[in-house]
This record gives C-alpha cells, sequence and structure tokens, in this order.
C-alpha cells in the first residue's frame, strides 16, 4: 500500500478514492494540489463538501454508485473552496470491493485552449469556415483551368521563343495557384475505412520522420499494446500524423534537442460532440519544443492560420479534417517546453 500510495503521489492526474457513501478516503498529491486542499483536511470528509457547486458533481458520482458503470465527463467546470474555477476531465470508475462499492475517480485539469477546442460551436464554426473555402475554391479552380489552357495555345502562337518565359510564368503560377486550392479542399477521396493497427501508423510516422532528421529526433514511445484494431483511413492517418510530427521538427531550434513522445491509450465511455461512444483511442503526441505562438493558438486549426514564414497553414486544418471525417476529435495544449497534440478516435461499435 504505501509503494501504491508512493506513485500515486508521482503522478501528474489527481486521484481520488471514495467510499460507499462518498467520504474521501485518500487524494494523491496531483488532486490535493488541483483540489486546493490536503489529504489530511478532507480525510473522511464527504464528496459534497470538496467544491463549492456540488450539484452535477454529486450527480456524476451517485449515477456511477447506481448504475455501476464507469463514467467520462469533460471540461467539467468545479469551483473550489478558494472561489477558483477549475474545469476538469473526471474519470470515475467503480471499484467492488469485498464489502462495497466504492469509486475511483481521476481529475485531469484542462486548460483553456483545449476547453475551446471542445466547444461544439467550434465545431460547427469550423464547418462553416470549410464550406466557405469550397465555394471559393471551386470559384478559383474554374477559370484558373481557363487560363491555364489560353496560356497554352498562346505559346504556340508565339512569334519568338524569347516571348515564351512569359507564358511559362503563367502556366507555372496557374499550377502553383492550383495545387494550393487543392491542399485547401483537403483529401478529395472519400474515407477508405479498413481495420488498422494504429501503432503501425505511428511507427511508419515515425520511421519517415528519423529519415527526414537524419535521426536526429529521440523519441519516447509509451504505447497501449492492449489497444485493438481500429477501423481507419490508413492512407490519411498517416497523414495526420505526419503533419504534427513535421510540425513539432520544423519548430524545434535544433532537431538534435528536439524529442517527441508518442502515447496511445484507450478510453471507454468517452463523448465527442454530443455522441457517447463504447471504445475510444487515444493518441497523444508531445514534443519539447518553444510550444505554439500566442499569437495564433486560438486559430491553429484554422486554414492558411501559420507562424511559419515558409508555411502555409494548412497541415492542422487537413489533419482536423480528417479526424473529424473518422468521427474523432483533434485537441491541442502547449505551453513552452511541451505542446502535445491528441487525437481520439471512436474505435467502432
Ligand atoms: N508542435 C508545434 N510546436 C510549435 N508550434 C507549432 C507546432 N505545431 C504547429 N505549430 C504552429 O502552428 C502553425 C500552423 O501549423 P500547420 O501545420 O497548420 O501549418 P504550417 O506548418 O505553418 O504549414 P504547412 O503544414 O501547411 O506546411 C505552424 O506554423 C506553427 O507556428
Ligand atoms: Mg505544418
Amino acid at each position: 500500500m504505501e509503494q501504491g500510495q508512493d506513485i500515486l503521489d508521482n503522478i501528474s492526474t489527481g486521484v481520488l478514492g471514495l467510499d460507499g457513501d462518498l467520504r474521501i478516503t485518500s487524494l494523491n498529491a496531483a488532486g490535493e494540489a488541483l483540489l486546493k486542499t490536503s489529504a489530511a483536511r478532507c480525510l473522511g470528509v464527504h464528496a459534497r463538501q470538496l467544491v463549492l457547486d456540488p450539484g452535477e458533481w454529486l450527480a456524476n458520482l451517485n449515477q456511477v454508485m447506481r448504475s455501476k458503470n464507469p463514467l467520462t465527463r469533460r471540461g467539467m467546470p468545479l469551483t473550489l473552496h478558494t472561489g477558483h474555477e477549475i474545469h476538469v476531465d473526471l474519470i470515475i470508475t467503480p471499484v467492488d470491493s469485498e464489502h462495497d462499492l466504492r469509486l475511483l475517480v481521476e481529475l485531469q485539469p484542462v486548460d483553456r485552449l483545449l476547453k475551446i477546442s471542445r466547444e461544439e460551436g467550434l465545431l460547427h464554426a469550423q464547418e462553416t469556415t470549410r464550406a466557405v473555402i469550397r465555394g471559393l475554391a471551386h470559384e478559383i479552380k474554374n477559370p484558373l483551368g481557363g487560363v491555364r489552357g489560353a496560356a497554352q495555345l498562346l505559346a504556340r502562337e508565339l512569334p519568338n521563343e524569347d516571348l515564351a518565359e512569359y507564358t511559362r510564368v503563367i502556366i507555372r503560377e496557374a499550377d502553383r495557384l492550383r495545387d494550393l486550392v487543392d491542399r485547401l479542399l483537403g483529401p478529395a477521396q472519400q474515407l477508405q475505412l479498413e481495420p488498422l493497427n494504429i501503432h503501425e501508423v505511428l511507427e511508419h510516422v515515425r520511421n519517415l520522420i528519423l529519415a527526414e532528421s537524419d535521426n536526429t529526433v529521440s523519441f519516447i514511445r509509451d504505447y497501449d499494446p492492449s489497444l485493438p484494431e481500429m477501423p481507419g483511413d490508413r492512407t490519411q492517418l498517416i497523414q495526420v500524423v505526419l503533419n504534427i510530427m513535421r510540425n513539432a521538427l520544423q519548430a524545434a531550434t535544433d532537431p538534435r534537442s528536439c524529442t517527441i513522445t508518442l502515447r496511445t491509450r484507450s478510453r471507454r465511455q468517452f463523448t465527442i460532440g454530443a455522441q457517447l461512444h463504447r471504445l475510444v483511442c487515444q493518441v497523444d503526441i508531445i514534443d519539447n519544443g518553444p510550444g505554439i505562438p500566442r499569437e495564433i493558438e486560438h486559430a491553429l486549426f484554422v486554414p492558411m492560420v501559420t507562424g511559419r514564414a515558409e508555411g502555409t497553414g494548412l497541415g492542422l486544418a487537413i489533419a482536423q479534417s480528417v479526424i473529424n471525417h473518422h468521427g474523432g476529435l483533434l485537441e491541442c495544449e502547449s505551453q513552452p517546453g511541451n505542446t502535445r497534440f491528441t487525437l481520439y478516435i471512436p474505435m467502432g461499435k
């Protein structure tokens, strides 16, 4: 038990133990820091007394007590005794002990950026942006085809070769614009769903990044080997993971100091948008680089928003659109030295 408490005190997730009457039986160090209290002060105290607005919090605990099913609540607001409002991801797991049912509560703080990306309103806004882009893209592509074709005809009629450079410029720039518009539109193909192993996708991209960086990037792999296969479009998911890892590599001041952590987990009873999923695959891609520039963090997933001189600002917009097509969610949390992109992908029925 001593050793168990040691481990609990060293993890970053707040862990709270409750007995059958919802009285606190344990609280680890991260939980003390998050709830701004101490284990000594709250042992034996009822869970309702942890927060000033216990309504929803108690309702969730009671629901798990009644149903005996684990529950995940994301971005739940809690008002602490200090008056601070925090937002947490909550996982409540029922634990059957010999005499009664106990609850294990995991609490993960979520920061502002994470909360914003969870807003359903934002998902709608992204849909609108995409619709506008689609409309605009088609308006550009049609005349562009005409311009290119006319330049080709003109090139054939030119009286001397000196003038050909001008038509070449027109054709080259028309092609560049068409490529940009195609990338703006995102993957043209429908999803080709097949059973895939997410670790195979991650390993594939890890090898690509190692090759691109001359073996200088370090990787830490923390895979959950029990994750089953899931339906996904392999090519498009590779693109997603590649866009995210490439950004990490490009953001690093020196690739030799760049460490990317790849972590996979399964999450049960997990809500995405308005839908509750039985099983969701969570993939974290974490880097130790300088972090997302503050000026663009609110619009990170918006097409053409970039923090790099040579960037087109499409990598993350495409990644998000692919993940959304899979019924999933892409989120980001960033501070200097620790930038985390998290994919949540439903694992089927
Ligand atoms: N891991 C990261 N660390 C720091 N900044 C990042 C990271 N990932 C993304 N960014 C910032 O977000 C911006 C947008 O990324 P995104 O991939 O959408 O476009 P891009 O990399 O600029 O261009 P493209 O991917 O189209 O070549 C980047 O320009 C960069 O400033
Ligand atoms: Mg990019």
